[in-house]
């Protein structure tokens, strides 16, 4: 699936901005290869005199949104948003999410999470039967690395799971540090069968800060095929 599969998700996912709301609309922007083509479609909204104010889940989307004059805060001036716009790795028929593969999955978390709705954009491959062929982000404290992977090599093995992850690192061999300043490791479950449980589990790790298992958040979900753009809701 190709950036035209992800520009039609997210233009159709344009539709979301149409809210009355006492005040500007306060905007949740994800992060990833198809939430940057949504923040490109509402930039030129902004120049054609749309209002809204919106908290990036990332530097990367930050940047891109300051470029396009985007107005910007953040979580320590807004308590709650209308609506957060964001891609997935992989989405269930139950609309669980697995997200992370940008590095960004504590903002965007955070940032669904203060939203009255998630609306999550996707090209038709990110739909799955189960959750866990996309290996599932977990991002960690840097202190205590290998208490933390061996931990979470027991919730693994407590699932059944041949324990196969790997902390992310960067193309200079380096570990992978998040904006949030942490380690993320890249945990393969192949099949995600009690997407609650590992969650308690693995947020049980103390080092563990959390994880790309996005449960009970996405409230609509806008797939684009090669052909159509079909909408999923709760
Ligand atoms: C960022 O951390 C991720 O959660 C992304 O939202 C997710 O990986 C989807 O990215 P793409 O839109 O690039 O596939």
């Amino acid at each position: 699936m190709g950036e035209n599969e992800k520009l039609r998700a997210a233009k159709s996912a344009m539709v979301e901005l149409d809210i009355t709301t006492s005040d500007v609309l306060r905007i949740g922007l994800g992060t990833g290869s198809t939430a940057r083509h949504f923040v490109a479609l509402l930039g030129e909204r902004v120049a054609n005199g749309f209002e809204c104010i919106c908290v990036p889940t990332s530097e990367e989307t930050a940047e891109q949104a300051r470029a396009l004059n985007i107005p910007l805060s953040d979580l320590d001036h807004l308590d709650r948003l209308d609506v957060t716009i964001d891609g997935a790795d992989e989405i269930s028929p139950e609309m669980f999410l697995i997200k992370g593969a940008g590095g960004a999955l504590l903002r965007e978390k955070i940032v669904a999470a203060a939203s009255d709705r998630m609306v999550v954009i996707a090209d038709a491959s990110k739909q799955v039967e189960t959750l866990g062929a996309f290996p599932l982000s977990i991002e960690v404290n840097r202190f205590g690395l290998m208490a933390t992977l061996y931990a979470i090599k027991q919730v693994m093995q407590y699932f059944e799971v041949e324990p196969q992850m790997s902390v992310r690192q960067t193309k200079d061999k380096e570990n992978f540090v998040t904006d949030g300043g942490h380690f993320i490791v890249d945990a393969c479950f192949g099949r995600i069968l009690d997407a609650r449980g590992l969650s308690t589990r693995l947020l049980n790790v103390p080092g563990v800060v959390q994880h790309g298992l996005f449960l009970d958040l996405c409230d609509i979900a806008y797939i684009a095929g090669s052909k159509a753009t079909h909408v999923m809701d709760a």
